[in-house]
């Protein structure tokens, strides 16, 4: 389990922070609010460390092998891609922030990810290509989209048969992680979570404790789900 505090929030090297203005220009789920932190993010070990740790979590949890499409939506930098590069085939990871599309890039013409690509996509709003996966991966990205039912949806089209969608993310929390106009959700309840994905034709979920994060000395604990679609016979 993580200690150390990580920094989320530009606000947070800000001095207004520490006289306790939670207000920032960019809305704390909109693609501007990364787009000013793609660059600086993964100067943040905690990032680096969680990325790791999830990595391993999803190791231990799903077969990976050559083989194996990775989907990564919400990809941010691609950190959690990078940690598990070496255990997968191709690689696409979708975010919605051109920043952080952009860092990816430069990852991927640097040869940092081989076998790459970036996509800009959001399945909340936009059509979901026709391809197919093998593993689909999302890592704090959940708790930031308002509307989940045509995210999950588009993950089970997007999803090959046998394949799994391992996602990680907050336990349900007091509102205190992002603070004040925060739009999306204040963490998961397991079961609620696992509700969603059964109405999207996921099923079989099962939860494993992931991984602390520190928040302004505060923990905040993140879950890793681990979800199938049905093998048609
Ligand atoms: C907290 S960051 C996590 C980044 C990365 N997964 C990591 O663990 O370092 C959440 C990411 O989700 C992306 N995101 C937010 N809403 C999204 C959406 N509707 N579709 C795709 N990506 C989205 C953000 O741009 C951001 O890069």
């Amino acid at each position: 389990m993580a200690t150390v505090d990580e920094h989320d929030h530009p606000h947070e090297h800000d001095p207004a922070h520490e006289h306790g203005d939670h207000e920032t220009d960019a809305a704390p789920n909109g693609p501007a609010f990364f787009d000013d932190q793609a660059a600086t993010w993964d100067e943040d070990p905690a990032k680096v460390e969680r990325a790791a740790v999830v990595a391993d979590a999803i190791a231990a949890a799903v077969p990976l092998g050559p083989d194996t499409r990775l989907l990564e939506y919400g990809a941010g930098t691609g950190l959690v891609t990078q940690a598990l590069r070496d255990h997968v085939g191709p690689v696409t990871l979708v975010d919605t922030s051109a920043g952080m599309r952009a860092v990816v890039q430069a990852k991927i013409d640097a040869g940092n990810l081989p076998d790459a690509r970036v996509w800009a996509l959001d399945l909340a709003t936009e059509e979901t290509p026709d391809e197919q996966f093998d593993l689909i991966v999302t890592v704090l990205a959940l708790h930031h989209i308002a509307d989940l039912a045509p995210v999950l949806a588009g993950f089970a089209t997007l999803l090959a048969p046998g394949g799994h969608l391992c996602i990680v993310d907050l336990d349900q929390e007091d509102g205190t992680f992002h603070g004040d106009g925060f739009a999306g959700h204040h963490g998961f309840r397991r079961p609620e979570l696992a509700d969603h994905l059964a109405s999207a034709g996921f099923d079989g979920t099962t939860f494993h404790d992931c991984h602390q994060m520190v928040r302004d000395s505060v923990p905040y604990s993140l879950f890793l789900a681990v979800a199938g679609t049905p093998v048609p016979a």
